[in-house]
């Protein structure tokens, strides 16, 4: 089994005839094994964490702590895809130091490379990441972790100063030694302008089809999470309903009598039941 790399993924431009990339999320080892099997070449174990499996209304709540806790769960499944943990807010703002400590967290849970939210007020911190030899895959566009700076979940570079910038924020960010780019939430032919302008892969998310690669969220995907639909998703399975009524089986199965039944039972011998004083059970 050869594992997907970092320099693997670098080298994959669909311009170059690389078939596109797919990343989906995975936060503990049945979900990574369920993307591993998939054949999914990189696995993220984002900081959606905090929303679809943790149940907070945002992503900021999550820690450092809490991503390493989830990596290693992923990490135990030993995937051929390439594990990539998410830095959660706050573990890469404050300095270079605290940056790549929290980093080094991530890679000795398990994961091959981080990511990290932002754009050009990012670089001293992707720098220092790099010169620890730990692979960095940048994210910008709708970056979730600035939802109160962007005023909520909106997509971003609609004007063409915006669209601009973004360019900006990507070459500067491949510049900076990022492996592969996430480009979330952002007009079509925005991310595709994006995409032409770098030569490292572009990883979309409601970024259109002219990306290097997409990415979705596991829960989103298989319809776990349906209270939201989110455009940019396309479900693949409705497990929530599936999940209700093999469950709605079971309880009514208990409580008529009918779980479990003789098969689904352990036994003991007639001679030890008659040592027991018990006869015909
Ligand atoms: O945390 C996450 O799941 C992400 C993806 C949506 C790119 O950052």
């Amino acid at each position: 089994m050869t594992r997907v790399t970092a320099p693997l993924v670098r080298s994959r431009k669909v311009r170059d005839g690389a078939d596109p990339l797919v990343m989906l999320t995975a936060y503990d080892a049945p979900s990574a094994r369920h993307v591993d099997a998939s054949g999914a070449d990189m696995i993220l174990v984002g900081d959606s964490l905090a929303m679809v499996v943790l149940g907070y209304d945002d992503t900021l709540q999550v820690t450092i702590d809490d991503m390493a806790h989830h990596t290693a769960a992923v990490a135990r499944t030993k995937p051929k895809a390439l594990i990539v943990g998410d830095l959660p807010w706050m573990s890469y703002h404050v300095s270079s130091e605290e940056t790549v400590r929290n980093a080094a967290t991530l890679v000795r849970a398990g994961a091959q490379a981080v990511k990290l939210e932002g754009g050009r007020r990012r670089l001293a911190m992707i720098e220092s990441i790099v010169s620890a030899e730990i692979p960095v895959m940048g994210h910008i566009g709708l970056t979730p972790q600035s939802v109160h700076a962007m005023g909520g979940f909106k997509v971003q570079g609609r004007s063409a100063d915006a669209a601009m910038a973004l360019i900006d924020a990507a070459k500067a960010l491949a510049h900076a030694g990022c492996f592969a780019i996430v480009l979330e939430g952002v007009p079509v032919r925005v991310a595709k302008m994006v995409t032409d302008s770098v030569d490292v892969p572009t990883i979309g998310i409601g970024a259109g089809p002219n990306c290097d690669g997409q990415v979705l969220v596991y829960h989103d995907v298989l319809g776990i999470e349906d209270r939201l639909m989110p455009k940019f998703v396309r479900r693949y399975a409705d497990v929530a309903s599936t999940s209700v009524d093999a469950l709605g089986n079971y309880v009514a199965d208990v409580r008529a009598g009918n779980f479990p039944n003789d098969a689904e039972s352990y036994h003991m011998t007639d001679e030890q039941a008659e040592a027991l004083g018990l006869y015909g059970c």
